[in-house]
């Protein structure tokens, strides 16, 4: 960890923090306020040839020139990997700069689903279908061309009340062998955590865990250090709604949320990533649901 910060944490930044930030001039660029600071990047809130826009760059303060460039150069292949990709729910660049290495952005409205569910708690089930649906929708795009996001978790994905949309692609590569670890600790699947052949799959899960956490109020894992997922398997979630707000009662649980959709997320959340839906089918699932008005509002 460098400089006390820990990108898994979402870190809410010090004034400190905000003074250097930029301080290298980006042609075109008017940075704002700053959103948001990890351990490789800033990301601001700006103006680019008066447009409004969110710029991701290179964090100015790392010392080792290699990680600099490093991380500028991560910065530019995840601008040119969402370069290549067109989707509702997937961000949009408006343009890369090179030096400083910076990613300039759409600024999607909304607020990320991490900070929303902070705020509600927990979301009706029929909502829930309906961001998890766009969302897959996503996935599948991504999948298809052979790209997995391995990031998917509520801070990476901004919502409005209307459109959800996933964001930020520095770990995304194509699926295949990899070394274990990479990923965010209580949201990573199981093989991404450990490491070996990591499928399109490990997405299916992150977007299981968002699933679980939006419809329950609670994550399907915690604890403050290592990694559950891999020794534990998470309660079912009806089971955990059920505890979490009807003292154990599943049957007022179910009114809240149906068997179909409760049994869907536990599958994307199974250990073995053979026995996940494909986003394929998670996407066609929600939406028949939410068509067929089955789901409390
Ligand atoms: N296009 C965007 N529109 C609005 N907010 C954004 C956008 N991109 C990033 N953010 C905000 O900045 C935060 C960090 O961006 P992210 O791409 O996740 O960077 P990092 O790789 O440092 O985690 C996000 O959690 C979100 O709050
Ligand atoms: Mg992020």
């Amino acid at each position: 960890m460098r400089g006390g910060y820990d990108s898994r944490m979402d870190t809410v930044p010090s004034v400190d923090a905000v003074a250097h930030a930029f301080s290298e001039p980006v042609a075109g660029l008017e940075p704002g306020v700053l959103l948001h600071r990890s351990r490789h990047a800033d990301t601001v809130r700006g103006r680019w040839h008066g447009l409004e826009v969110v710029a991701k760059r290179v964090r100015e303060d790392i010392a080792d020139d290699d990680e600099r460039l490093g991380a500028g150069h991560g910065i530019l292949r995840e601008g040119l990997l969402l370069r290549r990709i067109d989707h509702p729910s997937i961000v949009r660049v408006v343009d890369i700069v090179h030096q400083p290495a910076t990613l300039v952005l759409e600024l999607v409205p909304g607020k990320s689903m991490r900070d929303e569910l902070k705020l509600r708690r927990r979301m009706p089930a029929v909502e829930a279908a309906r961001v998890g649906a766009q969302l897959a929708d996503a996935l599948d795009h991504l999948h298809r061309r052979w790209i997995l996001h391995r990031d998917v978790k509520p801070a990476n994905i901004i919502y409005d009340g209307y459109r959800a949309v996933l964001i930020d692609f520095h770990l995304a590569k194509e699926p295949g062998a990899m070394r274990g670890g990479a990923g965010t600790r209580l949201f990573a699947a199981p093989e991404q955590v450990q490491g070996g052949h990591v499928t399109t799959a490990a997405d299916i899960w992150g977007l299981g865990t968002v699933l679980y956490r939006a419809v329950s109020g609670r994550l399907p894992f915690h604890a403050d250090t290592g990694h559950p997922q891999l020794t534990t398997r998470p309660v079912p979630v009806l089971g955990r709604l059920a505890t979490a707000r009807y003292g154990g009662d599943l049957e007022r649980a179910e009114q809240d949320l149906p068997s179909d959709f409760a049994m869907l997320i536990d599958r994307m959340l199974s250990f073995d990533p053979d026995r996940r839906p494909t986003a394929d089918e998670v996407a066609g699932q929600l939406a028949t649901m939410v068509d067929d008005d089955v789901l409390a509002s």
